[in-house]
C-alpha cells in the first residue's frame, strides 16, 4: 500500500510517500481502507521529534492518530461491525496516513458527514467528550471554553450545548461568527478575560475547559472559583495547581456520542483544507502553522 512515512524526526519535508506492507488486523481491532486521515497537533509534534522522550516512535513511522474509511477486515474478538461499514476512529499513536489503517476504537459515520469530516472528528471528539465528562452534569450550567473555535474546543462546545449548557467560548475575532453559528457566546481570549466573561455571565461561570493550552489555567480557576471546576486537555502544568488534565483514550463510546450528535445535526466537524496523500508535507506545514480554521485532513483513496 502507499503511505506517508518518515525515517527521521524533523520538519515536514522528512515525510515521503512510500510503498509499504499493509498492517495486520489485531484480534481487538479492525482494518479499514482509509478514505481520510486528519493532521492533529500531536502528529506534527511527534514528527518534529519534540516528544521523543515522552512518546518515542519506532522509525520509520506513518503519521496520523485518527482516520475514516470502509471496514475491510474485522479482528476475531470484534463484534458489532462488519466489512463494508463506513467508520471513523482512532488508531495507535501514529499509523493512519496510509491506504489501509488499523483502528482500535471506532463508530459508524453519521449520514451528515463526509469521510474528511469524519476523519477530523476522531481524536478531537474523543478528547472533547472525555474533557466534558470530567466536569459533571452540564444541564443549566455555564461553561467557559478557552480555545472554543479549535477542533477539540468546537466539538466540546457542540456537545456541551446538547447537554443543556450555556457555553461562552474564547476565540480570535475571525472565528466569532463561526462560534455564534454553533450556539456559542464568543469573546476574545487574553488579558481582561475575567471582566469580559463577568459581563456575559453575571450569574457566574460554573465550570471551564481549557482546549488551547495557552497558559490560562490560573485565570480559569479564578473565574470559576476553584481548580476542581476546571479541566484542561492541553496544559501539562495542570497538576501543579490542582487542575485535572484529561487525555484521549482509544474508546468507542466517546466516538458514538459524537456520531449520534452528528446524525442529529448538532455537531459538524470543521475542515480547514483537504490535501491528497501526495501532499502530506503541505498538509503538515499548514496544520502546524497558526490560524488554521478547522482541521487539516489528508484524503487518501476514493
Ligand atoms: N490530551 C489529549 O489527549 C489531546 C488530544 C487532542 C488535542 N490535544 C491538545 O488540545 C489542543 C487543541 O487541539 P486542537 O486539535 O483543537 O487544535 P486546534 O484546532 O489548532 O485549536 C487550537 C485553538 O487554540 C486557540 N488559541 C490560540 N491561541 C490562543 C490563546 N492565546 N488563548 C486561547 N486560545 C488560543 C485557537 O483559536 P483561534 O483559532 O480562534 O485563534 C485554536 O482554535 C492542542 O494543544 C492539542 O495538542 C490534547
Amino acid at each position: 500500500m502507499r503511505a506517508a512515512r518518515y525515517h527521521q524526526y524533523g520538519e515536514p519535508d522528512v515525510i515521503h510517500i512510500e510503498e509499504v506492507s499493509a498492517p495486520q488486523v489485531p484480534a481487538h481491532g479492525i482494518r479499514i481502507k482509509t478514505r481520510a486521515a486528519s493532521v492533529n497537533p500531536v502528529d506534527t509534534i511527534l514528527r518534529s521529534g519534540r516528544a521523543q522522550e515522552l512518546l518515542p516512535l519506532e522509525l520509520p513511522a506513518i503519521p496520523g492518530r485518527d482516520a475514516a474509511g470502509i471496514v475491510e477486515e474485522v479482528g476475531v474478538d470484534v463484534t458489532g461491525v462488519k466489512v463494508g461499514d463506513a467508520v471513523f476512529g482512532l488508531g495507535g499513536v501514529s499509523d493512519t496516513t496510509a491506504e489501509y489503517s488499523v483502528l482500535t476504537a471506532w463508530a459508524r459515520i453519521p449520514s451528515t458527514w463526509s469521510f474528511e469530516q469524519a476523519a477530523a472528528a476522531g481524536l478531537a471528539s474523543n478528547t472533547a467528550v472525555r474533557g466534558l465528562d470530567s466536569l459533571g452534569d452540564l444541564k443549566e450550567k455555564t461553561l467557559l471554553i478557552d480555545g472554543a473555535a479549535g477542533s477539540v474546543g468546537s466539538a466540546a462546545a457542540s456537545i456541551a450545548i446538547s447537554r443543556g449548557a450555556k457555553v461562552i467560548g474564547t476565540a480570535n475575532q475571525r472565528n466569532h461568527a463561526f462560534l455564534k453559528s454553533i450556539g456559542v457566546i464568543a469573546t476574545p481570549y487574553g488579558p481582561g478575560l475575567a471582566e469580559r466573561v463577568a459581563g456575559l455571565a453575571p450569574q457566574g461561570v460554573d465550570v471551564a475547559l481549557d482546549a488551547a493550552g495557552a497558559g490560562s489555567l490560573p485565570e480559569l480557576v479564578r473565574i470559576t472559583g476553584g481548580p476542581e471546576r476546571v479541566t484542561t486537555v492541553a496544559d501539562h502544568t495542570a497538576p501543579t495547581i490542582g487542575v485535572r488534565l484529561v487525555n484521549a483514550e482509544n474508546e468507542s463510546g466517546t466516538l458514538e456520542v459524537a456520531a449520534a450528535l452528528g446524525e442529529a445535526g448538532l455537531y459538524l466537524p470543521r475542515i480547514a483544507r483537504s490535501f491528497p496523500l501526495d501532499q502530506t508535507i503541505e498538509a503538515h506545514i499548514l496544520a502546524q502553522g497558526a490560524g488554521t480554521q478547522g482541521k487539516v485532513v489528508v484524503a487518501i483513496s476514493a
